[in-house]
């Protein structure tokens, strides 16, 4: 049985005041622990305090990136050490704001996706067509194409059970306008359907996640489909309420 997991991609957004302003008013929100994964992924500065304040919470830790190496010369970066030595669980590689404004290529969220798993994180591995590959009828090639670089180099069986794979077309981002949920469902099960066939049984364990103007409102529209076992989401994952009724919303579609 795959937990369900809602994940917060807070962006460059949100100074270290507002998060620990946002963990404080999330303890006073009602939401049901055990059932639902939560995880946040707040920008590199605030990580060391949250991973204090997130002590005997519900909540985990979440980095937006990280570097595939475990240290160098690399200035500017953070390695999955750093991210592992204070608290962090979860690792987001392969936004589309990475690859488009970063340059990020599906041969390094490779090597970030088993740097993850080799220094004890979870990777969630981002992939999604962009608008016009989707008008040209590419998106089952493309995401084949990303999903098949990013898993390439994760060869022990336990990681590949733990691994989180998040579909976010690039056109459903920040725009208000999300994916049909039958068609994201689409993709997920395209997506599984690849795992299978690389991996065998191992597949069945991989948590499979919808991101893209997801709200409250609509949550449980993706989580309520078979194959897609959560959320990854931004705007909405901003006001410690609405993301409590995320939470919630995936809750209690799950317990029908
Ligand atoms: P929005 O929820 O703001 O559309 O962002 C989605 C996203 O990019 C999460 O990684």
């Amino acid at each position: 049985m795959r937990r369900p997991v809602v994940v917060a991609n807070w962006k460059m957004n949100m100074t270290l005041a507002r998060a620990e302003e946002f963990v404080h008013r999330f303890a006073g929100e009602d939401v049901e622990a055990g059932g639902v994964d939560m995880v946040i992924c707040p920008p590199f500065i605030a990580l060391a305090p949250l991973s204090t304040l997130l002590q005997n919470t519900s909540l985990m830790l979440g980095a937006q990136n990280m570097h595939w190496e475990k240290e160098g010369a690399f200035t500017g970066e953070i390695s999955p050490l750093m991210l592992r030595e204070i608290g962090v669980r979860y690792v987001i590689v392969g936004h589309s704001e990475r690859r488009s404004y970063f340059a990020e290529t599906d041969e390094s969220v490779g090597q970030k996706a088993a740097a993850a798993f080799a220094c004890g994180l979870i990777p969630i591995v981002c992939l999604g067509e962009n608008g016009e590959e989707r008008r040209a009828g590419k998106t089952e090639e493309v995401i084949r194409r990303q999903l098949l670089a990013a898993i390439e180099l994760l060869e022990l069986e336990e990681d590949r059970r733990r691994l989180i794979v998040a579909y976010e077309p690039v056109w459903a981002i920040g725009t208000g306008i999300p994916a049909r949920a039958s068609d994201a469902a689409a993709v997920a099960a395209c997506i599984r359907a690849l795992l299978y066939q690389k991996w065998g049984n191992g597949a069945a364990e991989v948590r499979i996640l919808y991101g893209g103007s997801v709200t409250p409102e609509n949550i449980a529209d993706f989580t309520g489909r078979p194959g897609i076992d959560g959320a990854l989401v931004g705007n909405s994952s901003l006001k410690p309420g609405s993301f409590a009724a995320m939470a919630r919303a995936v809750y209690k579609e799950r317990r029908g």
